[in-house]
């Protein structure tokens, strides 16, 4: 086990992870650089989300080392790893349906502050101001006063992403941004995150590592793009090199290259 020797955000080393028989994280290294957009791609059950769950303390791997920064974080739990400055969102949003929009961002907020009665959060001016701010970057602010249960798919996941938000992190995962949101809304949901992480990270740009089945996406908003397969990661690198690697072509978008929309879509 070494300490990275130059400076990244997030530094994951050798991670193996087994459920049985099944190998859901193999010698997987990857070191996040501060202020990439790194994409996760991979067919179902190739280890993406396991990954996840390895940086953020859901899952403990069976070997291997994460640093986050010069900390080695491998054995902590969600909650010290997200008091560090690690959010996340989910593949299935973890929302509280019955309250309204706002008092789950309020509860996300108190809950990131260590405040134990999140499930009544304080409407204090500025909590409410604070939240306020952050439904409006998202596009929430009219939707503020509704229930959960009432809303679409693809608001629900914007919620969640605004939620991870509240902790102001400097890394932030999101486990499929986009599924559940309709093909012709997938582009402008994307910007509509990007562009509030970016006006959330003010100076200090957040670092974002994202799942993504969709090869546009991909293309558009990554700077990075990792492949895994078999819990392995197969490819690292620039899309334009990933997406047109053999090995990626065969396991992960089963295609040749091709410019085409439809062609490119993995399904989840
Ligand atoms: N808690 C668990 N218990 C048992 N097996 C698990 C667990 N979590 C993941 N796995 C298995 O590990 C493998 C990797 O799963 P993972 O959820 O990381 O895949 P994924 O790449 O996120 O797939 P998807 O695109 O379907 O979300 C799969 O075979 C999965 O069934
Ligand atoms: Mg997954």
């Amino acid at each position: 086990m070494t300490t990275p020797v130059y400076p990244c955000v997030l530094s994951a080393q050798g991670l193996n992870l087994s459920f049985g028989a099944v190998t859901a994280a193999a010698d997987v290294s990857i070191d996040i650089q501060r202020g990439e957009r790194l994409c996760l791609i991979g067919s179902n059950g190739a280890g993406k989300t396991t990954f996840v769950n390895m940086i953020t303390g859901y899952l403990r791997p069976n070997s291997g080392t994460i640093f986050l920064g010069q900390e080695n974080i491998t054995r902590l739990s969600p909650r010290e790893i997200t008091r560090r400055g690690v959010a996340r969102s989910f593949q299935i949003p973890q929302l509280c349906l019955h309250m309204t929009v706002l008092d789950n961002v309020l509860a996300a907020m108190h809950c990131n502050r260590g405040n134990t009665h999140f499930l009544k959060p304080a409407h204090d001016p500025d909590s409410l101001a604070f939240c306020h701010g952050l439904l409006e970057r998202f596009g929430l602010l009219s939707q503020a006063m509704r229930p959960v249960r009432e809303l679409p798919g693809g608001v629900r996941k914007l919620l969640d992403i605004a939620m991870a938000l509240t902790g102001q992190p400097k890394l932030l995962l999101l486990d499929e941004p986009t599924s559940g949101v309709s093909a012709d809304e997938k582009f402008s949901t994307m910007d509509t995150v990007v562009q509030a992480i970016e006006q959330e990270g003010g100076e200090e740009a957040v670092t974002v590592v994202f799942v993504e089945h969709d090869m546009d996406i991909v293309r558009r908003y990554a700077t990075r793009v990792a492949a895994f397969y078999g819990g392995r990661v197969i490819a690292d690198g620039q899309a334009s090199s990933v997406l047109v690697d053999p090995e990626v072509q065969r396991h992960v978008t089963g295609l040749a290259p091709a410019s085409s929309s439809e062609a490119t879509q993995v399904q989840p």
